[in-house]
């Protein structure tokens, strides 16, 4: 365990934790727009912005970006500091110009003293923050279907050529991550349509409830030893099958 000061305060981190988790487990909050638990962090935001120090560095401290930043032993973290909040006031001021009509952007904006941003607003304003989550999960699936393409006040998250992506297999991931909920899709119980691309859905034997596309299946299938046959129930009659043979077994066990 590693011992570290947090605004006036010790705490303890487990080995291997960033500055974020332990911040956030001192009870401070911290705004965040591209962390997410499932993913491993990437910097993008610079929001979580904070300062560190230590005794040895005579006064010297440097700013970092603590979902990326080791909790080392003996680190000495501000979360407030002056510059700190002013930096991270001029990201959030930046981030409303691009997107001033975005409910969370405004909200985060406000809880930081910004009720308008002092830059030139977007004229084609977006709701995507260019968090990357959605690029980065579609990764971590092993797609790899969309990208951040361009460059200034026009990037943004696009397939191939702003076609229907070839490689997407409809998994919806990458909408159901967004956190400003600016990825538009449809579902119904027979079809789903994501990144211009209509996806037909695999139905449970047992329930006959729509619960995954086609390539979805097609993907996993055999992928870390999955069986195709593993696709036809749904998540919630395997469940009822496992908690029936238990209580069979349970009553077998009891008798
Ligand atoms: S829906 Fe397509 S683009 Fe989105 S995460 Fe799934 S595979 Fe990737
Ligand atoms: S589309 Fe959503 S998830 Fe993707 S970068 Fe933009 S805000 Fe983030
Ligand atoms: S949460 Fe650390 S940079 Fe976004």
């Amino acid at each position: 365990m590693n011992t570290l000061i947090v605004n006036g305060r010790h705490v303890k981190a487990r080995e291997g934790a960033m500055l974020l988790e332990v911040i956030r487990e001192a009870g401070v909050s911290l705004p965040t727009l591209c962390d997410h638990a499932a993913l491993e962090p990437w910097g993008g935001c610079r929001l979580c912005l904070v300062d560190v120090t230590r005794n040895e560095w005579d006064g010297w401290a440097k700013m970092v970006v603590s979902c990326m930043f080791p909790a080392e032993d003996g680190l000495i973290v501000r979360t407030d500091s002056q510059r700190v909040v002013e930096t991270r006031k001029v990201v959030l001021d930046l981030l409303l110009a691009r997107c001033p009509d975005t409910p969370l952007v405004q909200k985060l904006a406000r809880d930081h003293g910004i009720e308008q941003t002092s830059y030139q607003p977007n004229p084609e304003p977006t709701d995507c923050v260019l968090c990357g989550l959605c690029t980065r999960v579609c990764d971590h699936i092993g797609v790899s279907a969309i990208a951040t393409v361009n460059r200034g006040a026009g990037r943004e998250v696009a397939p191939p050529f702003h076609e229907a992506p070839p490689d997407c297999i409809g998994c919806l991931a990458c909408a159901e991550i967004c956190p400003t909920s600016c990825i538009p899709f449809t579902a119904s119980d027979s079809k789903r349509t994501i990144w211009g691309k209509t996806f037909e859905m695999v139905r449970c034997t047992l329930c006959g409830r729509a619960f995954i596309t086609k390539e979805q299946a097609a993907f996993y299938d055999g992928r870390n030893g999955v069986p195709a046959s593993y696709f036809d129930t749904c998540d919630e009659c395997k469940r009822k099958a496992q908690a029936k043979q238990f209580s069979r077994l349970s009553a077998g066990a009891g008798r």
